[in-house]
């Protein structure tokens, strides 16, 4: 395995403030992330709202300081011959270099156009942000068939082009310099499920014509099942469980995964049905060591969903059951994940 890139033990806490100002809590919207990333392969991100995704393709493209932890850059990365590199070292011509290599497609396309920028510009931008102004115009042009657009739509503003378009657009932005990365937060979960998946097959097309690695963010299992090779399922700012994507699919381990996957649709009539109950977890940890306490006892949610559900031959985990840190373990080759050894 060629690794292009690896988190080690990424940390994103972000304070939360009373009204005097002081610290109070901290948000570990990311808590410890160990990841290895495959060059030319996708890696998928997988979990619900507010579990740390987009937390930490911002800390990995380092748009935030992480808390603690690295990002380790091989040298496919850095350029250099001999040696693979900390983020933190580079000086801001290396970090400079860096963004070139890591095209981003942000989780909001809408968000991502200047409604005010025609679109030769917008596409045109990090050519010019990055000095590279020789033939702009037949660049842009070239980026626009790439993604099936063409030199009609470069006088035109965002506004005047559909959803899947905008997200064609945001893409062809994406490689403008070329990159060997492209992170992907959530391309795909504005779209209608046609448009779906052009943009996932468009996206397929680019990654074996220049060779890209993707970093595939979505909280849609048929999606991720469909694009990455690999994928890590988040918890709380946690990995709670990582394999190749046939293996997860097929030998789910931890709970959370298993009622992910009794989620998505399917034919097959025999799949096990899990409920979660219980709300979703609050990832915020008070400083106060009194109130610290990680809620792992039934809360008073959960008890009565259960007894709504009982005798009703529904199988069920409670949330707060899985906010237990449990060390992550070896499944098999290549499988992680943290559950308790037998
Ligand atoms: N700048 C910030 N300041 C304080 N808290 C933040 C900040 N950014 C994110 N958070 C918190 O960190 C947690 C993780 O947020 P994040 O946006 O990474 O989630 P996500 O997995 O991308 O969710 P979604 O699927 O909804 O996009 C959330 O609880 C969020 O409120
Ligand atoms: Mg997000």
């Amino acid at each position: 395995m060629k690794e292009i890139l690896k988190l080690k033990n990424l940390k994103k806490h972000f304070p939360v403030k009373n009204s005097w100002g002081t610290d109070v809590a901290l948000v570990k919207a990311l808590d410890g992330v160990d990841l290895k990333i495959e060059s030319g392969k996708t890696f998928g991100i997988v979990g619900e709202s507010g579990c740390g995704k987009t937390t930490l393709m911002r800390t990995l493209l380092r748009l935030v300081e992480p808390t603690s932890g690295s990002v380790i850059l091989s040298e496919e990365i850095t350029g250099n011959n001999f040696s693979s590199k900390n983020l933190e070292e580079l000086t801001s011509e290396e970090l400079r270099n860096f963004r070139k290599q890591i095209g981003v497609v942000f989780q909001d396309p809408m968000g991502a156009l200047n409604p005010r920028m025609l679109i030769k510009d917008i596409v045109s931008e990090p050519l010019v942000i990055h000095g590279k102004t020789d033939n702009v115009r037949s660049r842009v042009i070239e980026l626009l068939e790439n993604v099936g657009l063409g030199e009609e739509h470069l006088y035109r503003y965002p506004h005047e082009f559909s959803g899947g378009q905008r997200q064609r657009i945001v893409i062809a932005r994406a490689l403008a310099l070329d990159p060997k990365i492209l992170v992907l937060d959530e391309p795909t979960s504005a779209l209608d499920v046609s448009v779906q998946a052009q943009i996932l097959n468009l996206l397929n097309d680019l990654q074996k014509k220049y060779d890209l690695t993707y970093i595939f963010i979505s909280h849609d299992l048929s999606v991720i099942e469909y694009m990455c090779d690999r994928l890590a399922v988040m918890y709380l700012g946690r990995v709670v469980e990582e394999a190749d994507t046939d293996e997860l699919f097929s030998n789910p381990q931890h709970p959370y995964t298993k009622a992910l996957l009794s989620a998505t649709p399917s034919f097959d009539k025999n799949k096990d049905k899990i409920m979660i109950l219980g709300d979703v977890p609050s990832p915020i940890n008070y400083l106060d060591e009194s109130k610290a306490k990680l809620a792992t006892e039934i809360t008073e949610q959960e008890k009565l969903e259960i007894s709504a559900i009982e005798g009703k031959g529904i199988d069920y985990i409670v949330r707060s059951s899985l906010n237990e840190v449990i060390p992550l373990v070896q499944i098999s080759d290549g499988h992680y994940a943290r559950v308790r050894q037998q």
